[in-house]
Parts: structure tokens; C-alpha cells; sequence
């Protein structure tokens, strides 16, 4: 899953994976699990992350090759946040390689700037199952709780206008140019973000097959 903060490459991998049976690699979920158990990885991952910027790419690496080694996988993933940025598509490519695995598709999100940031101040988080509403769109049943596990919701530390603004910037200058490469392997299904939600399940399984 490829796009912008926001766009709602979580919720379309989501939903592809109830369509097809495969888990989701999400490497923001995976760094915010790592903070909140004070890892040494979460520790040094906690400034960049409230800052808006990427992670580098040793820790984010490192993640994704443990994650991708698990038995779960073995049918297939959906990598949702990775890769970000030259050195990590080049990571992944070793990765699939040693495992004989290829990806079939790269789903690019899009969204417009705006409707970003008006977004992203209405979604609210699950800290303990991380199931994602937005207050408008996706509202849960009962506000402030989880609809899963009925945790109190929050908003995410970095989901402020200030850091919206700059994970904008990181994308546009790290993460947007790693299509060129896919595109050029002709593996690129577009779709726009703003999809409404029960359209999302047929227009995803008419361009994945
Ligand atoms: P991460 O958690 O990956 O954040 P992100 O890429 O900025 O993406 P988001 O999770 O904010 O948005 P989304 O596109 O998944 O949208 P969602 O589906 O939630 O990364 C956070 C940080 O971790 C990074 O800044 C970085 O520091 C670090 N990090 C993570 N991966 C890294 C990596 N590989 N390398 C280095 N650092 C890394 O949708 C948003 C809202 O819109 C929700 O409220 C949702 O309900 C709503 N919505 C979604 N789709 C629709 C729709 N079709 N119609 C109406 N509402 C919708």
C-alpha cells in the first residue's frame, strides 16, 4: 500500500485483506507497539515519529525481515507503510528474493493535501487493537470506545496539522518516487482515497483479481 498520510492505505488493506485471507505488515503499528513497550527500538523510533519524519531505515528494515519470517505469511501479505523510502524498496527486493516471493500488485492511494489534513483530524485510534474511525465517516457505536475491544479511542500524537504537514513533505520527497519503480514493472492499480467506504470491497477485488 503506497500513498500520502492519510489517504487510507490502513483501511484499504483492511478490507483486502477480509477479501483474500492475508495478514496486514503495518510498519507504523509495529513502531507504535515497539514506543509503547519502551523497546530500544520504540525508544529511538518515539522523536521521529511525533516529528513526522521516517524512522531510519536500519531499525525499519530489521522489523519487516523478523516480521516476514513468521509462518503466517507464507500465503501472502499486505505490506501497509513498507517500503518509504530508496533504501527500504531495495531491502524489500533482497528480502523477496532469498524467499523466491514477487509482489503482484502495489495499491497507490490518492488524496489531496487538504482533504488530508480535515481527515486526519477526525480520525481516532484504538491504542490497544488498533482499529481505525474517523468521527464522521466511520464513527464507532459508542463514542470515545472501541467498537473490537472497547478501549478508550485517542488521536494519534502525530495526526497535529504542524506534523501532518511535514509527513506530507517526507512522502512527497522519500516515498512518492519509489512508484517510478513499480510502475515500470507495470504493477501499479490506482485508487483514489476518497472512495466511498461500501464501494471500496468490489473496486479493489475488480483491479486485484
Ligand atoms: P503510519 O502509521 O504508516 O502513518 P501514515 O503513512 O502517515 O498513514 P496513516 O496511518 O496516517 O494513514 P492511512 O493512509 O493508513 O489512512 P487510514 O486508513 O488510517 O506511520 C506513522 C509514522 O511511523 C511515520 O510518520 C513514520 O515516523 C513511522 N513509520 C511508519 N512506517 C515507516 C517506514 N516504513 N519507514 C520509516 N518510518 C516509518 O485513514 C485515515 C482516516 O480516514 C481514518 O479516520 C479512516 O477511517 C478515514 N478513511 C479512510 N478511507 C476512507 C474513505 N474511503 N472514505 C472516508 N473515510 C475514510
Amino acid at each position: 500500500m503506497l500513498g500520502p498520510p492519510g489517504s487510507g492505505k490502513g483501511t484499504q488493506a483492511h478490507i483486502i485483506s477480509e477479501l483474500y485471507g492475508v495478514p496486514v505488515v503495518t510498519t507504523g503499528d509495529m513502531l507504535r507497539d515497539a514506543v509503547a513497550r519502551g523497546t530500544v527500538h520504540g525508544l529511538t523510533a518515539k522523536g521521529y515519529m511525533d516529528r513526522g519524519e521516517l524512522v531510519p531505515d536500519e531499525i525499519v528494515n530489521a522489523v519487516v525481515r523478523e516480521r516476514l519470517g513468521r509462518p503466517d505469511v507464507e500465503g501472502g501479505f499486505i505490506l501497509d507503510g513498507f517500503p518509504r523510502s530508496r533504501a527500504q524498496a531495495e531491502a524489500l527486493d533482497r528480502i523477496l528474493k532469498e524467499r523466491r516471493l514477487r509482489l503482484d500488485h502495489v495499491v497507490h492511494v490518492t488524496l489531496g493535501d487538504e482533504a488530508i489534513v480535515a481527515r486526519l483530524s477526525k480520525r481516532r485510534s484504538c491504542p490497544s487493537c488498533g482499529a481505525v474511525y474517523h468521527l464522521e465517516s466511520k464513527p464507532p457505536k459508542t463514542m470515545g470506545a472501541c467498537d473490537e475491544c472497547g478501549a478508550r479511542l485517542v488521536q494519534r500524537d502525530d495526526d497535529r496539522p504542524e506534523v501532518i504537514r511535514n509527513r506530507l513533505n517526507v512522502y512527497r520527497e522519500k516515498t512518492r518516487p519509489l512508484l517510478e519503480r513499480y510502475e515500470e514493472a507495470g504493477i501499479v492499480r490506482e485508487v483514489p482515497g476518497d472512495t466511498p467506504l461500501d464501494e471500496l470491497p468490489g473496486l479493489l477485488r475488480s483491479l486485484l483479481g
